[in-house]
């Protein structure tokens, strides 16, 4: 465990801006409010006074409340937007929506927006905490945060040298970028699977392996993160393009409990949700004892505590 007591960064646009002594600073504050979660009475005073907007461009369900509840324990006064409803569609810049916001006296943005890159360009032009929850198909840090604090705290402490396998739909998936530079600065062995058409040509260069073959990632893997397809994102929300039919994805990379049971030792099975159940990941599996899916959902609201508390100490 570092020594280290403040973050290197003053947002977290990402993981791959952070270095193996945040993740652990941070993984070390959100054990301490995962107690706190624990108590009759759930909430600590560290954000009074402390106004956090969130700014959802996309859609999010998980991730939007995981963020409130975390401001809401930490007593911050919390506003939201979704674009849904808003200027945007009155052609508003971004820069102009969110200098609006501040204009209200907010101290840190919360944002998930489409476009890769967004929360870099905001946090060039603002000058409070802008937290990344999800920007397009490039990084949702929280969400990596929160996966290897899981997978710490069920598999093992210590993650160097584990086999984590990130199976599905690559490509498209923010998730897996974040995954595999948080998995990478904790030491794991990392394993993309998919179909060739979802795994991008030059992703070998990230250090990670790359394989096709679901079965024999099994008997690789000490935990399996199931991705859902992104349908949205490839270009069409009805028919599925980077492969033949949703049925044959599922024969070729869908997890069912035979599958599973190739493994010699018992296996951790994650995923970020929403699941689609019965695609990539059958019912049987994803209730099953292997699956850490709605701890993963739990420790999100710690995992988000310890970020914005210590981005908040940052700002003095
Ligand atoms: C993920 C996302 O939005 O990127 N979900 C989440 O944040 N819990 C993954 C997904 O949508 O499949």
């Amino acid at each position: 465990m570092s020594e280290s007591s403040t973050l290197s960064q003053r947002s977290l646009l990402g993981i791959r801006g952070l270095t193996r002594a945040d993740v652990d600073l941070i993984h070390a504050t959100a054990r301490e409010f995962k107690d706190v979660l624990n108590r009759p009475i759930k909430k600590v005073p560290s954000l009074r006074d402390f106004t956090v907007a969130n700014l959802f461009f996309e859609n999010s369900t998980r991730t939007r409340l995981s963020f409130e509840l975390a401001e809401k324990r930490l007593s911050a006064d919390v506003v939201n937007f979704s674009a849904a409803g808003s200027s945007v569609k009155k052609w508003e810049t971004l820069v102009d929506t969110v200098n609006n916001i501040l204009a209200m006296k907010v101290d840190m943005v919360v944002m998930r927006h489409p476009h890769p890159g967004a929360h870099h360009f905001l946090a060039s032009k603002v000058e409070v905490p802008i937290v990344n929850a999800g920007d397009g198909t490039h990084e949702h840090p929280t969400q990596a945060l929160l996966d290897t604090f899981s997978l710490r705290q069920s598999l093992s402490e210590d993650l160097a040298g584990k086999n984590i396998a990130i199976v599905g739909d690559i490509q498209h998936s923010r998730v897996a970028l974040s995954n595999i530079w948080a998995l990478k600065l904790l030491g794991a062995n990392v394993r993309v699977c998919g179909p060739q058409t979802l795994i991008p040509k030059h992703l070998k260069e990230l250090g990670v392996e790359v394989s096709h073959d679901l079965d024999d990632t099994i008997r690789w893997a000490d935990a399996l993160n199931m991705l859902r397809i992104q349908l949205e994102r490839q270009g069409s929300e009805e028919s599925v393009r980077f492969f033949p039919t949703l049925r044959e994805y599922t024969m070729r990379f869908g997890l069912t409990l035979e599958r599973l049971n190739q493994s010699s030792k018992p296996l951790t099975i994650m995923h970020p949700g929403p699941i689609n159940r019965g695609v990539e990941i059958s019912s049987e599996v994803a209730d099953s004892e292997h699956s850490i899916i709605l701890d993963q959902v739990e420790n999100g609201v710690a995992v988000r505590m310890a970020v914005l508390y210590l981005l908040a100490q940052k700002r003095g």
